[in-house]
């Protein structure tokens, strides 16, 4: 059995990965990628992001989005959507803008229109608003809380309910997988959009993590549960479990295994959790080590495709599970 067919026989939705463009001339590895026994879920890593959707103001492009989205429909793999609002990747013409509160309302609404419109009733669900907190729990003064305050997360729901409603909306972060002042944060994000009289179905809780210091499965189950006690539905949407000095030894690799298998177990602990989406699956393609310089490895198989113990250990807990 392979990591999807695994998943859904023990309960969830699916298990997923991330996708970018430059891997899909890559032949060897769409085949792994858009293999639905393998991954029942995509999310583009970055096409469907604002600098690639809406370069200029009013000026829509889905190509990038599209290459990802299409692939992954013809494989019959359900679709996560990210995402809509955030303070990176977001196009000069907005961070830099000069605007009113009604010129940015104007501009977020017809962002999200336009793009919830484009692939309306194709997405599972949408990351509406993307890592909205520092990791003191503040929000970052980015430009739409500059000119907006908080409401901008409302609003930016609002705007995506009213797009598509079928769509599941999520609010999507990292460092709010264990207890501390951004979980406690996050909770306050999805409050204030629930007393706002706004519609949010999930939150999106990243997992990237580091080999030796994953949270225990109880205080993983302990927040994702401080979620789901508010009446949404959880997922962890970008997993990756990184070493801090690569390569990692076969030591490093069983830890790095027990880690997935501990967040993959969290996960199955609570039935509010649909699913477990990895931010890519090949080392090749990994985010990390061009943001953390010296650390890597993190994904479930190394550069040349070949499964780690990591996809193993994965692979026998859910069986077993
Ligand atoms: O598009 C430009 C291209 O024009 C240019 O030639 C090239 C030169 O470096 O850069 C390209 O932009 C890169 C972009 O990915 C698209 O490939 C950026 O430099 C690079 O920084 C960017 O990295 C992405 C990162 O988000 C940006 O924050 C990663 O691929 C992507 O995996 C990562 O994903 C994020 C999630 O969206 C949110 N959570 C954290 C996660 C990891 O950082």
């Amino acid at each position: 059995g392979q990591l999807n067919s695994l998943a859904k026989a023990a309960g969830l939705l699916y298990f997923g990965t991330a996708v970018d463009n430059p891997s899909l001339t890559n032949t060897a590895y769409t085949a792994v990628a858009f293999n639905l026994s393998e991954f029942g879920q995509i999310t583009p890593a970055n096409g469907q992001k604002w600098d690639s959707i809406e370069p200029s103001n009013g000026v829509y492009s889905y190509t990038q989005g599209d290459a990802v989205t299409s692939k992954a429909q013809s494989a019959g793999q359900i679709l996560r959507c990210h995402n809509l609002v955030w303070y990176n990747q977001l196009p000069s013409w907005v961070s830099s803008g000069s605007w009113t509160t009604t010129t940015l309302e104007s501009v977020l609404t017809s962002h999200i229109t336009n793009e919830v419109l484009h692939y309306k009733g194709q997405c599972y669900a949408w990351d509406v608003v993307n890592e909205a907190l520092s990791d003191t729990g503040t929000y970052r003064a980015d430009v739409f809380y500059n000119i907006l305050g908080t409401g901008y997360i409302p609003f930016a729901f609002k705007a995506a309910a009213a797009a598509d409603p079928a769509a599941k909306l999520y609010y999507n972060d990292y460092n709010i997988e264990y207890a501390g002042a951004k979980l406690t944060a996050a909770v306050s994000i999805v409050k204030n959009i629930q007393s706002s009289g706004g519609r949010i179905d999930g939150v999106g809780l990243q997992g990237h993590f580091i080999v030796g210091s994953t949270p225990s499965k109880a205080s993983l189950v302990a927040a994702l549960q401080t979620f789901t006690a508010l009446g949404v539905e959880v997922a962890y949407t970008e997993l990756d479990v990184r070493h801090s000095s690569v390569p990692a030894s076969a030591a490093a690799q069983q830890q790095q295994a027990a880690d997935y298998v501990t967040v993959v177990s969290a996960c199955l602990a609570v039935a509010k959790c649909v699913g477990v989406t990895v931010w890519d699956f090949d080392d090749q393609y990994s985010w990390v080590p061009s943001t953390f310089s010296g650390s890597g490895e993190a994904d479930l198989w190394s550069s040349n495709l070949v499964k780690k113990p990591a996809y193993t250990s994965i692979a026998s807990f859910l069986k077993s599970a």
